[in-house]
Parts: structure tokens; C-alpha cells; sequence
């Protein structure tokens, strides 16, 4: 099977844990494009969702799925979302497709978060994917040395401005062996609005796409 295809299945695998009647969590990337597609064909069943981006509530409107603002909804039951890597502890590397600001708020606000991922994205250590840090347009700089007394060398996404008005940096050749603690420490640089480890809100359950079928992990 191609990863596309492996993304595909595990994206119609999610469908299982919408509940009927309710505003559905969606996130961004690939996998949740195979996600929407899948449920435009039970949006008669659901009321509506919540998008973690421009791109993915356009293609949710597409399909005639009325998208909600987040402030306009007090619960969400369940938020379906790709990840970058992810471990046995279901913490995550988000953020490759930028919008990891409004991924992050959107899983918090969620009872359960269902990562959707193909076998390529389990990872025994985070780190060998780039860490995407969104930042501050006018404390990029300073963000960027301070991400180096971390341990890291940042790089700057030129040409990406996220949905939020900001800049990502991209941090790579980091081992991350504390991902609670670096989560932490990295959004307690000043201008960081947030940045794409997902541990301390991590996933609860993931399906993961591999050649003998889709997997589930839970923590
Ligand atoms: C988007 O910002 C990311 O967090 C995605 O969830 C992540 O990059 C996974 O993307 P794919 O599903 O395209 O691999």
C-alpha cells in the first residue's frame, strides 16, 4: 500500500468514534482530508464541525458541512487530527502543515482526541521530525537564539505565514526525551504563541495505518 492509501484508511477508520448529533473536532493535513471526505457522507448525522484551519473549513464547506466558530460551541466529544510522529505514549509532533496553534486549542477544548496516522509516524524518541515553533512575527529572531540555548537549530519557514498572522520556525536536530518538560520550556519564550508538542494534551487514541490493517494504540 502507498501512504496515501494507508493515510486513506485510517482517515475512514475515524468514523467510528464520531458520535451522531454532535459538532465533530477537525484537523489538518493529508490524513484529515481522508477524514473529511469520510464524513461528508455521514453529514447528515452529525451537526456540523470545528476546523483547526482555513484549508481544511474550506473543504469542509465543500461538501456542505456548516463549520462552526469555536467560541460558539461549549463541547466538543471527539477532534480527529493527523500527527508528524507520535509515540506509545501518545505524545506528538504537530504542525507540519503550520496550523498547530489552532490544533492545539481545539484538542483542548476536546474529550477525546483521535490522531490518525500511517505506521511511517510512530517513532520510539520525538525529534528527527523538525519541531515547528509558531512565532511572533517581530520576536522570530529572539525566539530563534533563545531556541538555541535549548539545544536546537531553528529554521525559519520563509514564505509560510500561518493562518493566526505568524511565522513558524522549524526546529530541528533535537532529541526529545522530556517532551512535557520541553513543551513547557519552549512556550515560556516570550513571543512563542505555541509550538507543536503535544504531550502534556496528548492523543487518546490513535489508529495507526500499517500494511497488516489499521492498528489501535491507546495510551
Ligand atoms: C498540520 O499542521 C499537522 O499537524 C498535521 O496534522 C500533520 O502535519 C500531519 O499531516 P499529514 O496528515 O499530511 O501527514
Amino acid at each position: 500500500m502507498t501512504q496515501d492509501e494507508l493515510k486513506k484508511a485510517v482517515g475512514w477508520a475515524a468514523l467510528e468514534y464520531v458520535p451522531e448529533d454532535t459538532i465533530v473536532g477537525v484537523g489538518t493535513g493529508s490524513t484529515a482530508a481522508h477524514f473529511i471526505d469520510a464524513l461528508a457522507t455521514i453529514k447528515h448525522k452529525i451537526e456540523g464541525a470545528v476546523s483547526s484551519s482555513e484549508a481544511s473549513t474550506e473543504k469542509l464547506k465543500g461538501y456542505g458541512i456548516p463549520v462552526f466558530e469555536l467560541n460558539s460551541v461549549d463541547s466538543i466529544e471527539v477532534y480527529v487530527d493527523g500527527a508528524d510522529e507520535i509515540t506509545k505514549h501518545m505524545h506528538m509532533i504537530k504542525g507540519g502543515g503550520a496550523a498547530l496553534t489552532r490544533e492545539k486549542i481545539i484538542s483542548a477544548v476536546a474529550k477525546t482526541f483521535v490522531c490518525v496516522a500511517d505506521g511511517s509516524k510512530k517513532v520510539d524518541v520525538l525529534g528527527n521530525f523538525p519541531l515547528p515553533v509558531e512565532v511572533i512575527p517581530m520576536a522570530r529572531s529572539y525566539v530563534a537564539r533563545e531556541l538555541v540555548k535549548l539545544g536546537g537549530d531553528p529554521v525559519w519557514r520563509e514564505g509560510v505565514i500561518t493562518d493566526n498572522g505568524n511565522v513558524i520556525l522549524d526546529v530541528h536536530n533535537m532529541k526529545i526525551v522530556d517532551p512535557k518538560q520541553l513543551e513547557h520550556d519552549i512556550n515560556m519564550i516570550t513571543g512563542v504563541v505555541t509550538n507543536g508538542l503535544f504531550a502534556h494534551r496528548g492523543a487518546d487514541i490513535c489508529l495507526l495505518g500499517t500494511e497488516q490493517g489499521v492498528v489501535t494504540m491507546k495510551p
